[in-house]
């Protein structure tokens, strides 16, 4: 049991570099869209942990923002409204404008580490209309013809993609059950990482150690070790503490949140819903010392129902009404949204991926060095991977 929150940003300025001991640090820039992309993240990752059984849950708003932003080129009036404020946006243009851009940017990212894909897949027997095919080449999506009255060929297209996009980490997201054979088209999204720290763990150093559950049970977990100066924050608002892990590849880094309290994750999961993390995670600084740091390898699978958590950060029009400007026989409503990510953390680094699919169909409606600070990861806790300012992916780990 644990909880973890992984958040993964984008660069959207240029490295600049900080000197402090022998370690230099990199320098983020923040910014309006890093600011929306945080806050919409942070309040879905609540609900997903509210939802979760075992309190361990990861998953990528970005990849869900990044296809409701492309699904609302087809949408109008009050749907496409309720999609504009849950990504913070100020209207529809301005939203358009950021992820269009984002997508081209994480479009062209090199695929050794970072993969962002939109694909659509829409039915042999239908038409996209021009404005959405313009829309899928301003979001870097492919457009495939499938046949879904197929169930099982169009699922296992769409798995095969995945797979292909995520070096098989994600086979098998959309199962047939998830087709509706009267489904008029499909729109996907992958994101996957695959970073190395700065700093390796040593691997040896690796040892069984306790991890309380809460304040009276606790189990016996591999924690990885680290002494190193790396960026703290304590924040009396979040009534947590806060490390930041530097991937080696430019921009990206893991922000743990450890809560003061054994069972305090809930606090704070609440917390950074209302107020976000970058507020906090931009506070961070050298920490004075080195910190020794304690932290478990760990591994999360979750599974997301999009027509459960979407219409509890206010996206519920999706599913009912028709979003007109997608396929020219008529409009087509969401029938089924879903999300299926992952990660995983060791002394290397972490890989973490998320499929996320969004199901069609028609409708009718519409100095002398200073002890070091002890950092022990040994009870449930907030994680976040971020690449500058932009959230790619959230989570809890609570074992
Ligand atoms: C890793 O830790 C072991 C055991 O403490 C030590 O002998 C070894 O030198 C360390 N390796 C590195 C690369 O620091």
């Amino acid at each position: 049991m644990g909880t973890i929150i992984l958040v993964l940003m984008a660069t959207m300025a240029g490295v600049a570099h900080s000197r402090f001991g022998d370690y230099t640090f990199p320098s983020y820039t923040r910014s309006p869209l890093g600011d929306s992309v945080d806050i919409a993240s942070m309040k879905f990752l609540k609900e997903t942990y509210n939802s979760a059984a075992d309190k361990s849950v990861v998953s990528s708003p970005f990849g869900i923002m990044s296809l409701l932003a492309f699904y609302a080129a087809g949408a109008e009036g009050a749907n496409r409204d309720e999609i504009v404020r849950f990504l913070g946006a100020s209207d529809y243009k301005q939203l358009e404008a950021s992820y269009e851009s984002l997508s081209q940017r994480y479009a062209s990212m090199d695929r050794s580490y970072l993969t962002v894909a939109n694909k659509v897949f829409v039915s042999d027997k239908y038409t996209l209309r021009d404005q959405f095919k313009y829309a899928a080449s301003a979001y870097r999506s492919d457009v495939e013809n499938l046949n879904f009255e197929n169930t099982k060929l169009a699922a296992d297209t769409m798995n095969q993609w995945s797979a292909s996009n995520t070096n098989g980490k994600i086979s098998s997201p959309v199962s047939e059950s998830d087709i509706d054979p009267a489904a008029a088209a499909a729109l996907l999204n992958v994101i996957f990482f695959q970073g190395h720290w700065h700093v390796p763990f040593n691997a040896s150093e690796t040892k069984e150690k306790e991890f309380h559950l809460d304040r009276s049970n606790s189990v016996k977990k591999p924690m990885m070790h680290l002494l190193q100066s790396l960026f703290y924050y304590e924040s009396a608002e979040l009534g947590a503490k806060m490390i930041e892990l530097p991937y080696k590849e430019s921009q990206f880094r893991m922000i743990v949140v450890l809560p003061d309290e054994v069972d305090g994750l809930s606090s704070v999961v609440e917390k950074v819903a209302q107020r976000g993390l970058l507020e906090d995670v931009f506070k961070m600084g050298p920490a004075g010392a080195d910190v020794k740091l304690d932290m478990p390898k760990f591994e999360i699978k979750s599974k997301l129902n999009l027509n459960e958590l979407l219409p509890k950060v206010g996206v519920s029009r999706i599913f009912s009404e028709a979003a007109p400007g997608i396929i020219k026989e008529q409009g087509v409503a969401v029938s089924r949204g879903l999300q299926e990510a992952f990660i995983k953390v060791d002394e290397e680094g972490a890989t973490a991926g998320a499929f996320t699919g969004l199901i069609m169909v028609f409708t009718s409606s519409n100095s002398r060095p200073p002890p070091p600070i002890s950092f022990k990861v040994d009870h449930p806790f907030l994680f976040a991977i971020l690449h500058n300012d932009i959230v790619l992916f959230t989570g809890t780990y609570a074992h």
